[in-house]
């Protein structure tokens, strides 16, 4: 067993994250940069994106280090995302970890992005005690929208997903449209509150159908057909308002729902879990804690730095995979079923 720190690195997307936690899953230190050039250019440039994990890494390493009081030779194995994500990020990671670990003779730990996701709700210290399996993890953010069952380490479940946008992505389209910044989520949520959410009727796709996938790019064109009468410079602020209050609400109703046909799915979960950006949407939040509470389940969202991309969440998950799967290859965990 391991019995010094853990490394883990984090560079799937735009965010170069570096953590130290010790083999109990202490964490001894986190550090999170999240590039800001994309905001310019309306999303994340996958090359762009790369070549600044390969700037920002070392610096982020270094501080990490220093931030935990520990030298590399203290290290006793070292993790990070291998995928899914952008791969020219994914490289810069693995590859510098993977390189300090063969140099100082220490395990490699290859991390899943998603296990990394749904194991996060099982930190020690985020719940009075810790989660046990099997429960429900709602997955939304920019890139992802899933409801998997997470039935032990290395043990997961796709019930359902998106079959075009992520809920994260829909809401950046929909900021787009209405002219909010990148990313939109959080000005979309923010301009929400000043307006009606049964201004505008949208529709919700896939509501009520079986299953929990989910469907994103039709109520964008919904969006999209009420501003066209206006034209997007020429929206008046108040029916701007009441789009992304009446957009944010036909969501929640859609995570709702889906989170109840995902629960009819797994019908022992011991508690749901939320994580992904979008988790930090209040109205979703609420929406998702009473679909919890009518079912009598524990709701768990990981605080908001735990829920978005970062390393922690890959430390806890080398060290979860370490406990449980020793007996595998960690170099290479590819038979780890859950598809982005
Ligand atoms: O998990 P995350 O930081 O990055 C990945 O996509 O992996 O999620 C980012 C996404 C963006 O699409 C952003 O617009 C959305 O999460 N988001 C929100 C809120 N905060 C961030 N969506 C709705 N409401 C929010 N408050
Ligand atoms: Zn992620």
């Amino acid at each position: 067993p391991l019995t010094s720190p853990l490394l883990a690195i984090e560079t799937s997307c735009d965010d170069t994250a570096c953590a130290i936690l010790s083999p109990d899953g202490t964490i001894l230190a986190e550090r999170v940069l999240s590039q800001t050039g994309h905001a310019a250019l309306g999303g994340v440039v996958p090359e762009i994106a790369a070549r600044a994990h390969l700037s920002a890494l070392p610096a982020v390493l270094d501080e990490t280090l220093r931030a935990a009081g520990t030298k590399l030779d203290d290290i006793g194995a070292f993790a990070a995302s291998t995928g899914p994500g952008l791969i020219g990020g994914l490289i810069v990671g693995s590859s510098l970890a993977k390189g300090i670990a063969m140099a100082q003779h220490k395990p490699f730990v290859a991390v899943n992005h998603i296990e990394a996701h749904a194991l996060t709700a099982r930190l020690p210290g985020l719940t009075p005690t810790q989660i046990g399996f099997p429960y429900l993890l709602l997955l939304v953010s920019g890139g992802h929208c899933q409801c998997v069952a997470v039935r032990g380490v290395g043990r997961y479940e796709r019930l359902g997903g998106t079959i075009d946008d992520a809920a994260g992505e829909a809401f950046d389209k929909v900021a787009k449209l209405l002219g909010l910044g990148w990313p939109g989520g959080p000005a979309l949520e923010k301009l929400a509150k000043e307006g009606d959410p049964r201004a505008v009727d949208l529709p919700r796709p896939l509501l009520g159908r079986e299953g929990c996938d989910f469907s994103f790019s039709g109520l964008k064109t919904a969006v999209a057909r009420q501003i066209a009468p206006y034209g997007q410079e020429a929206l008046p602020r108040q029916v701007a308002a009441d789009i992304a209050a009446s957009f944010q609400r036909c969501v929640a109703d859609i995570m709702a729902d889906r989170a109840e046909h995902a629960l009819a799915m797994l019908p022992d979960a011991t508690c749901i879990v939320v994580a992904g950006g979008v988790a930090a949407n209040g109205e979703l939040r609420a929406r998702l804690e009473a679909v919890a509470a009518a079912h009598h389940l524990p709701f768990v969202a990981p605080p908001l730095r735990l829920c978005t991309d970062n390393a922690v969440m890959v430390g806890w998950a080398a060290l979860e995979t370490l406990k449980a799967r020793a007996d595998k290859n960690l170099d290479a965990p590819d038979d780890i079923p859950i598809a982005p």
